[in-house]
């Protein structure tokens, strides 16, 4: 941007966009798919805005060849999607659904026949319905199940999939799914959430060994870690609050991975909420299985302070009544995320200085703004311009290029996300894309972002 100074990154720094699956497919009927917990949980009333639901999204499941064109027309070198676990196996176990294989298949082929790298998610939150049935991520069955799976996709992409990572935010699934309740299933239960948390990780671990048993190379897990700031740098009160909800979001999932076993502060925090029983002997071993990269979602930074009675964050259990969760402050983003690219500069060189050795990716950022103004729809010109974004995004690469700067090992950015999409509980009126998408005709109209990124892309720089 003017006035700037122009920035390069390093050479085969990655580049690209992400998406998932329930977010974009549709076609929740087709080919033998099962249902998934997001399929039940948007038609709970009350649980999505306005009873929205992926029932079509942005119909990508039969326009996939025209997304990939369009992507190649944007210069992406590596596109990050999801795996739709109900369509591999429609109830969760069990033989696989040949049809449902047959449609990654054929998106891999178009991804390499354009030159775009494909990065596999293996799970983006789409449980199928007869796991929950089961407990879902609350019984450790499903993390076996979890692992079985992970191996019949690899057995039919594996031969041209390079990169794969096992969960997408497992903070999300199990906080958000089992105890405030926001996301699918809807559970609210502190001792759920944890469970939940643990047969994740160990999910990951098993799927993780079983993959490298079957060749794959590029191995990882994308987690949301929270750059935690003080209300007051002074305060020892607040930094009580920062070590609480540090482990809360972070330390529960990176040490773990990272060969550290869980964090005692946390496991006493667990405690409090439910015999953690659930861990078993040699499971830590089990997940710390090596892993090549760490994908890092960021959004927005999160500021607390220590009060007695604070409202305390219900993503977050154990908080109520000493922490106090800042509201965030301008400027402010569509979902209401305050815009601060600088924690994404602390994050990365707070994981990088913890935890070292470990090669990150960012394989989310991004913002949702609104459309209330016409400039997220296409104008009489078929032009959208969101220059918001574009400052987003922009504020947000400097801030990564900050960072690599001062040595942290970054190695890609991938942006959330190629096309407006399903964004949960929101349903479709947040938009993320960087590629408009019209939901009544499925016109997609790439933004002035979508250009903007291209040229980025095409310099390596800004
Ligand atoms: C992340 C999710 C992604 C999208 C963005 C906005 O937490 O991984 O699917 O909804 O937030």
């Amino acid at each position: 941007m003017s006035g700037r100074s122009e920035l390069r990154f390093p050479e085969n720094f990655v580049w690209g966009a992400a998406t998932a699956a329930y977010q974009i497919e549709g076609a929740v009927r087709e080919d033998g798919r099962g249902p998934s917990i997001w399929d039940t949980f948007s038609r709970t009333p009350g649980k999505v805005f306005q009873g929205h639901t992926g029932d079509v999204a942005c119909d990508h499941y039969h326009r996939y060849a025209d997304d990939v064109a369009l992507m190649a027309e944007l210069g992406l070198r590596t596109y990050r999607f999801s795996i739709a676990w109900p369509r591999i196996q429609p109830d969760g176990t069990g033989p696989v659904n040949p049809r449902g294989l047959d449609f990654y298949d054929r998106l891999v082929d178009a991804l390499l026949s354009r030159g775009i790298d494909p990065f596999v998610t293996l799970y983006h939150w789409d449980l199928p319905q007869a796991l929950q049935d089961r407990g879902g991520w609350t019984n450790r069955e499903t993390a076996e199940h979890f692992a079985d799976y992970a191996v019949a996709v690899h057995g039919r992409l594996g031969d041209r999939v390079r990169t794969w990572t096992t969960l997408n935010e497992p903070w999300c699934s199990a906080y958000l799914g089992y105890g405030n309740g926001m996301h699918a299933p809807g559970e609210q239960d502190a001792g759920a959430a944890f469970r939940a948390v643990h047969h994740l990780l160990l999910g990951h671990g098993l799927a993780t060994r079983a993959l490298r048993a079957a060749g794959v190379a590029t191995l990882g897990i994308t987690l949301n870690p929270a750059d935690v700031q003080p209300a007051d740098a002074g305060s020892e009160a607040d930094a009580a609050a920062v070590r609480l909800v540090d482990g809360l979001q972070n330390r529960i999932f990176l040490d773990p991975l990272t060969g550290a076993g869980y964090p005692d502060d946390v496991l006493a925090q667990v405690a409090r909420h439910v015999e953690p029983t659930f861990v078993r002997a040699g499971d830590e071993k089990i997940i710390a299985a090596p892993i090549d990269l760490l994908g890092v979602n960021y959004y927005s930074p999160t500021y607390v302070a220590g009060r007695v009675g604070g409202a305390g964050g219900s993503a977050y259990p154990g908080t109520a009544g000493v922490v106090e969760f800042l509201p965030p402050v301008g400027p402010l983003t569509e979902m209401g995320w305050s815009i601060e690219p600088a924690g994404l500069t602390r994050l990365l060189e707070r994981i990088g200085a913890d935890y070292p050795g470990l090669p990150l990716m960012i394989t989310e950022n991004g913002g949702a703004f609104p459309d209330k103004t016409g400039a997220e729809d296409p104008d009489a010109t078929g032009r959208v311009a969101d220059t918001d974004r574009v400052a987003y995004l922009d504020g947000h690469l400097r801030a990564v290029h900050r960072a690599i700067a001062r040595g942290v090992d970054v190695r890609g950015y991938l942006v959330w996300s190629l096309l407006d999409n399903f964004e949960w509980a929101e349903g479709y009126r947040k938009r993320f894309g960087i590629v408009h998408v019209d939901y009544l005709t499925q016109r997609r109209t790439p933004k002035e972002s979508a250009r903007w990124y291209q040229e980025v892309i095409s310099r390596n720089g800004l």
